[in-house]
């Protein structure tokens, strides 16, 4: 068990940071809370690889362009809490909207190109805008030298690493591999709104990335993309996009190329659910 300290706001964070780890290697793990063990492996490779690990608990009205997506997102900070103890030492960062935006505040605009376009960028309009917002924004508050992002969010970290880069940001950024349940489903905080009989029929989503996995060793794309569709048709999830992208720029493919990834979104129910895999090697 370890200690949590909670900060709510800007400066009693910072002053923190500046009396007990000044010159430190500090980890940030940005969340949007409703904690589940993905998020517990970016915590725990953040404490292995720091003096101190901050997981930030900030439910980002800006990157949600459904109203009712945002109203619905879950909220369990006594649960959060309680994993993250299991953890070992952890200092959390739970600001208000205003402590992140305050009225001051300049919006930070980045131009994405193509990789701000395709994906999540075309179906959650404004989404990267928003995150690109507050990532940086964190990343002013508590100068990390290293952050954390799982690779469920294969775009996200794309658009993160862009926007480092681009702004020319003194911090590593570190992708960790998506922690998936036994039944295949990656986690993500969305699972919580699942029912079980949802539970199972979410598993269509890893059951079609391993089948194109393994159709990509004899098929060509187009023939992979076809069969994942059908798959999706014959299910009762509602596909949004099953697309092989180039892992660095996004674009879609039409030959293979190492690490071509195929990245999905689907609605199950209500409840839009995001998973992507390697299909060739590196
Ligand atoms: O991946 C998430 O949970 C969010 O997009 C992030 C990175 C915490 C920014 O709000």
């Amino acid at each position: 068990m370890g200690d949590i300290e909670v900060f709510n706001t800007v400066v009693s964070l910072q002053s923190k940071l500046q009396s007990d780890y000044k010159k430190s290697k500090v980890g940030l793990v940005p969340t949007m809370g409703a904690l589940h063990e993905g998020h517990m492996t970016l915590v725990q490779k953040s404490i292995e690889q720091n003096d101190c690990t901050i997981v930030s608990i900030f439910v980002n009205p800006t990157q949600f362009n459904n109203p009712s997506d945002l109203e619905k997102y879950p909220r369990n900070m006594d649960r959060d809490l309680e994993l993250l103890k299991e953890q070992g030492d952890v200092i959390v960062f739970a600001p208000s909207v205003l402590e992140v935006y305050p009225d001051n505040y300049q919006t930070v605009k980045l131009d994405l190109g193509q990789m701000g376009l395709v994906m999540e960028g075309k179906f959650r309009e404004g989404h990267f805008d928003g995150v690109v917002n507050v990532v940086n924004r964190l990343f002013e508050i508590v100068s990390p030298t290293h952050a954390y992002f799982g690779l469920k969010d294969f775009q996200q970290l794309a658009v993160i690493q862009f926007m480092t880069e681009k702004f020319s940001l003194d911090v590593k950024i570190v992708g960790c591999e998506i922690f998936r349940e036994k039944s295949g489903l990656a986690s993500s905080s969305r699972n919580q709104r699942l029912d079980e009989s949802q539970l199972d029929k979410a598993l269509v989503i890893s059951l079609v990335l391993n089948q194109a996995k393994m159709s990509a060793k004899s098929k060509s794309i187009q023939e992979v993309i076809d069969e994942a569709k059908g798959t999706f048709e014959a299910s009762s999830l509602e596909l949004e996009y099953f697309q092989i992208v180039n892992p660095r720029t996004l674009m879609d493919l039409d030959e293979w190329i190492p690490g071509a990834h195929a990245c999905v979104a689907a609605y199950c129910g209500k409840v839009r659910l995001l998973d992507n895999l390697q299909m060739t090697s590196t």
